[in-house]
């Protein structure tokens, strides 16, 4: 639905499979790709990072990282990039996370990073994973957001489970929490069927045993952990950024 035709008095929550998706204006955007992209963003600004910039390609990293002085983090398949200091690993951050603290990360991931760049081109985003999916809901609730476009990135463009059922969740804890009324596009309906899922059939998705088969169970194990982090990382329109928000500056 075109913004202009929205009924000021209501609240409008939109859930989007993919971001190719023909997405809506929104006044806020929430991207989720709990495996990992978005997991990773949480977690480093919870280890005290700064500030995470996701670009797309490694080229753009090799070439930028240094000169600014970030640490380099990213994946290929999966693996970390050959001359990174990390890869794309929440469970490794934490491990480090005294080497990370007030220091800035570059981060390029496959399908995470392309679903920023094009989310962010639209609005402000939001990196929404199961680590901090409460600290989001208070922050869009606090910030009374009228119009919510959730988008999930997918892998290889194709729809994930892991982040559809995020979605889910994400949608179901909003509506239960929410007094006024909300309208929800049939993404979200679909989404709610899936927020009631069993967590072990949720982590045989494709990429769930992908991960699992390259050996990284444990942060398979560690993106299915509910609430973690209370760290909301916003990227204002078209930055690239993730930074802490806090309800006070915005
Ligand atoms: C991605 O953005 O494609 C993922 O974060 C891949 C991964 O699990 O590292």
């Amino acid at each position: 639905m075109k913004i202009e035709q929205k009924d000021i008095f209501k609240t409008y929550l939109d859930v989007y499979f993919l971001p190719n998706e023909s997405i809506n204006n929104h006044q806020i955007y929430i991207l989720i790709d709990i495996l990992r992209a978005t997991s990773s963003i949480a977690t480093l600004l919870h280890c005290g990072v700064e500030e995470v910039m996701v670009l797309e390609k490694v080229e753009t990293v090799k070439e930028l990282g240094p000169i600014g002085g970030y640490i380099l983090a990213g994946e290929r398949e999966a693996l970390k990039i050959e001359g990174f200091d990390y890869g794309n690993s929440p469970v490794e951050f934490i491990k480090n996370a005294d080497q990370l603290r007030k220091k800035s990360v570059m981060l390029t991931t496959t399908n995470g990073a392309k679903a920023i760049q094009k989310v962010n081109k639209h609005g402000d985003v939001i990196a929404l994973s199961l680590l901090n999916l409460d600290a989001v809901i208070d922050f869009v609730m606090k910030k009374e957001y009228k119009d919510i476009g959730i988008i999930c990135s997918g892998t290889n463009e194709n729809v994930s489970l892991e982040d559809c059922f995020a979605a889910g969740i994400f949608v179901k804890k909003f509506l239960s929490n929410y007094t006024d009324e909300v309208e929800i596009n049939d993404g979200a309906k679909i989404a709610l069927k899936l927020a009631n899922s069993k967590k072990n059939e949720v982590k045989n998705s494709t990429h769930a045993l992908k991960l699992k088969q390259l050996g990284f169970k444990e942060d398979l194990d560690f993106c299915f952990e509910m609430n973690m982090f209370n760290v909301v990382p916003l990227a204002k329109k078209g930055s690239l950024v993730f930074k802490k928000a806090y309800l006070a500056e915005l």
